[in-house]
C-alpha cells in the first residue's frame, strides 16, 4: 500500500459516502445557512404582529389541533436535515392521539413545533400550518405566530410531558415553589396564597398521598414515578386542553408506568382536554389511544383508529411494528425485527423511504413517492401496493 493510499477514505457498508463534504462545501452550506435562518428568526422575533397574520380557520371546529403539510428543517453545517416532511393529522377535543415510529423519525420535533420549542436557530418550521383552536373559539396558525404570544399558550393551553422528569424540574428549586411558579406565570390575578392551593389540589388529583411533605420536597428526595405523577401535576395546573406526553413512562418500571397512564386517563377525562401521546411501546398505544399516527423518516406513512392499524394495518412497516411487538402465544422465541435502517435524513431518496427495507418492494416503489390511500375515512396508508402502476405490477407479477 502507497504512503496516501493510507489515507483513503474505505467504503464502509452501510454507510452513504455522498455524504463526504469537502471544507469548501461546508463553509458554502453554512453561509447559505446563515442567510435562510436569519430570515425565519427575524420573522419570530416581530413584536406588536397584528393578530390578523397569524388568525385563521379550523377545518374543524370538533379538533384541538391539525398539523396541516407540517415541514420542520434543521440547517446543519452538512446539509439539511428534514426531519419533519410534511405531515398532517388532526387531535379531536377530547380523544388521545399516539404517535409511533422508531427512533429519529420526527416524533419529538413535531411535537416541540406545536409548542414552538425547536431547537433555534437551526431547527426552523420552514412550511405548512399548525391551526391551533383555543378556550376562547380563535383558531391560530403556531408556525406564523411570533414568539411573544406563544408564551401566552405555552404551558397554559398546551402543556408538555417529558420522557425524564428529573431533566424538567429544576433540582435547586422545591416542588411547590416550581409549581406555584407555573400557576403565578399563567392563572391572571394568583397570588403565592391562590398558587400554593391550586399546587396542593393538583398534587393531591394526581393521587399523591402525603402533599405538604412532597411539596416542601426537592426533587432528588422523589422516586422516579413520584417526579412523573408532579410533572403531570404540574402539566394540568392551568387546566390545559392538550397535553403531550412525551415517552411519559419509558424511565418507569411496568407496574409504576401502568399506575401513570390510567392516571393520564383519567385527568384526560375529568378535564376533557385531548393527548397528543407519543410513544415506541405499541402496547400503550393499544391501552391508551382513540387514533394513532405511525411516522417514519419524517412522514407519516399510515393513520387511523386504533382498532383500524391494530387489527388491519396496511403498511408494511406498519405490519412489521406489529410483528415485532412480544405477544404471549408466539410459538417462535425470537422476537421479529424490521431488517436494514431509515435513510440519511440529509439524503432522503424522491421514492418511497422504506423501499431498502420492504418486503414488497416493486419497480415503482424505486421510482415515485407514493401518495396517500384511503381504506375508511379514517384509515389511509401511503404504499404502492394500493393503487395505480403498483397495483398492476402486483397482477402482473401474479400471472
Ligand atoms: N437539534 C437538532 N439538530 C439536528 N438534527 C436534529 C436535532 N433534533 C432532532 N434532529 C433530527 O431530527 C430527526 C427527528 O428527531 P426526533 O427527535 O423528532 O425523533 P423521535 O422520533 O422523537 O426519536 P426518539 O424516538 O428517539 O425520541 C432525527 O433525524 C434527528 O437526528
Ligand atoms: S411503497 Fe413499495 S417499498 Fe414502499 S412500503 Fe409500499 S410496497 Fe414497500
Ligand atoms: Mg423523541
Amino acid at each position: 500500500m502507497g504512503f496516501f493510499d493510507r489515507f483513503k477514505v474505505k467504503k464502509v457498508e452501510g454507510v452513504d459516502d455522498t455524504m463526504y463534504l469537502t471544507l469548501r462545501e461546508e463553509r458554502q452550506i453554512t453561509k447559505e445557512n446563515t442567510k435562510i435562518i436569519r430570515e425565519f428568526e427575524r420573522q419570530k422575533n416581530r413584536k406588536n404582529v397584528k393578530e390578523e397574520e397569524y388568525l385563521t380557520q379550523m377545518k374543524d371546529p370538533s379538533n384541538v389541533v391539525e398539523f396541516d403539510n407540517l415541514h420542520t428543517y434543521f440547517f446543519t453545517e452538512i446539509g439539511t436535515v428534514k426531519a419533519v416532511n410534511g405531515v398532517s393529522f388532526d387531535i379531536p377535543q377530547g380523544k388521545i392521539v399516539g404517535v409511533v415510529g422508531e427512533s429519529g423519525c420526527g416524533k419529538s420535533v413535531t411535537s416541540l413545533s406545536l409548542m414552538q420549542l425547536v431547537q433555534a436557530p437551526q431547527g426552523q418550521i420552514v412550511d405548512g400550518s399548525i391551526r391551533y383552536l383555543d378556550s376562547s373559539g380563535k383558531c391560530y396558525d403556531i408556525a406564523k405566530m411570533p414568539k411573544d404570544k406563544m408564551l401566552e399558550i405555552r404551558g397554559k393551553e398546551i402543556s408538555m410531558i417529558f420522557q425524564e422528569p428529573m431533566t424538567s424540574l429544576n433540582p435547586v428549586f422545591k416542588i411547590g415553589e416550581q409549581m406555584d411558579e407555573v400557576v403565578l406565570l399563567h392563572v391572571d390575578g394568583a397570588t403565592p396564597e391562590s398558587a400554593k392551593a391550586r399546587s396542593i389540589e393538583m398534587l393531591n388529583l394526581v393521587g399523591i398521598a402525603d402533599v405538604e411533605k412532597i411539596y416542601n420536597n426537592y426533587p432528588h428526595e422523589l422516586s422516579g414515578g413520584m417526579r412523573q405523577r408532579v410533572m403531570i401535576a404540574m402539566a394540568l395546573a392551568c387546566d390545559p386542553r392538550l397535553i403531550i406526553a412525551d415517552e411519559p413512562t419509558t424511565a418507569l418500571d411496568v407496574t409504576i408506568q401502568a399506575q401513570i397512564l390510567e392516571l393520564l386517563q383519567n385527568v384526560k377525562d375529568k378535564i376533557n382536554g385531548s393527548i397528543m401521546l407519543i410513544t415506541h411501546d405499541l402496547g400503550v398505544i393499544a391501552e391508551m389511544a382513540d387514533l394513532v399516527v405511525v411516522m417514519y423518516a419524517g412522514r407519516i406513512i399510515e393513520k387511523g383508529t386504533v382498532h383500524e392499524i391494530f387489527k388491519n394495518p396496511k403498511h408494511p412497516y406498519t405490519i412489521g411494528l406489529m410483528k415485532s411487538k412480544p405477544s404471549g402465544d408466539t410459538q417462535d422465541d425470537r422476537l421479529y425485527s424490521i431488517k436494514g435502517q431509515v435513510p440519511n435524513p440529509i439524503n432522503m431518496p424522491d421514492y418511497c423511504y422504506f423501499c431498502n427495507r420492504c418486503d414488497h418492494a416493486m419497480k415503482i416503489c424505486s421510482e415515485e413517492y407514493p401518495e396517500l390511500v384511503e381504506f375508511s375515512p379514517t384509515h389511509m396508508a401511503a404504499c404502492h401496493l394500493y393503487y395505480g402502476k403498483g397495483l398492476l405490477e402486483q397482477k402482473k407479477g401474479k400471472e
